[in-house]
């Protein structure tokens, strides 16, 4: 599968699918998370990680820019990294801080603001859109490689309406 879209009502449907797509992670996917303030990214994050096994808080890594956390991906001891560029001042910044060998085709890397980090920043498997629509959020998520598009085949969620 290539594409995948879905309306999502609430933000209850936002961490259903942030769950499904937990189950669907390979390790070393990079994913970018594209859209506008309050879209939803950091809730999508939030119940991935809950789902991946992460029993604390998560909260958008603005000033730190990177969080990562030790959870379960398919089923074995892994990686999530969870970036949000939106306060990256220059490219340098993410090479300096040696964001760049995180992403070393083990960890799974979850990009808020991806486009604050071109052109430094390595090339997403999946995108996934969020965009305001009505009261709740319109989805799509596009593969961009292999491995995303395995990603993509792996994901199992079916909006309840
Ligand atoms: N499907 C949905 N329908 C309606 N509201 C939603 C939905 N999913 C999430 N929300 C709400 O939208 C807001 C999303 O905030 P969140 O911090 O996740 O946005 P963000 O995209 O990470 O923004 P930022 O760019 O500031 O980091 C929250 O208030 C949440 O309750
Ligand atoms: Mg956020």
């Amino acid at each position: 599968m290539q594409h995948f879209k879905a309306y999502l009502p609430d933000e209850s449907a936002t961490a259903a699918f942030g769950a499904a797509l937990a189950r669907a992670l390979v390790p070393g996917l990079v994913i970018y998370l594209h859209g506008d303030l309050g879209a939803g990214k950091t809730a999508l994050t939030r119940a991935l990680l809950h789902a991946c096994g992460h029993q604390g808080t998560v909260k958008s890594p603005t000033y730190t820019l990177a969080e990562p956390y030790r959870v379960t991906i398919d089923g074995r001891p892994g990686s999530v990294i969870h970036y949000d560029l939106y306060r990256m001042s220059s490219p340098e910044e993410f090479l300096d801080a040696g964001f760049r060998e995180d992403f070393d085709g083990h960890n799974v890397c979850i990009v808020e603001w991806p486009e604050k980090g071109e052109p430094v920043l390595p090339a997403p498997d999946v995108r996934v859109l969020l965009s305001v629509s009505g009261p709740g959020r319109a989805l799509e998520l596009q593969a961009l490689s292999q491995l995303g598009q395995l990603c993509l085949d792996r994901l199992s969620f079916a909006p309840n309406r």
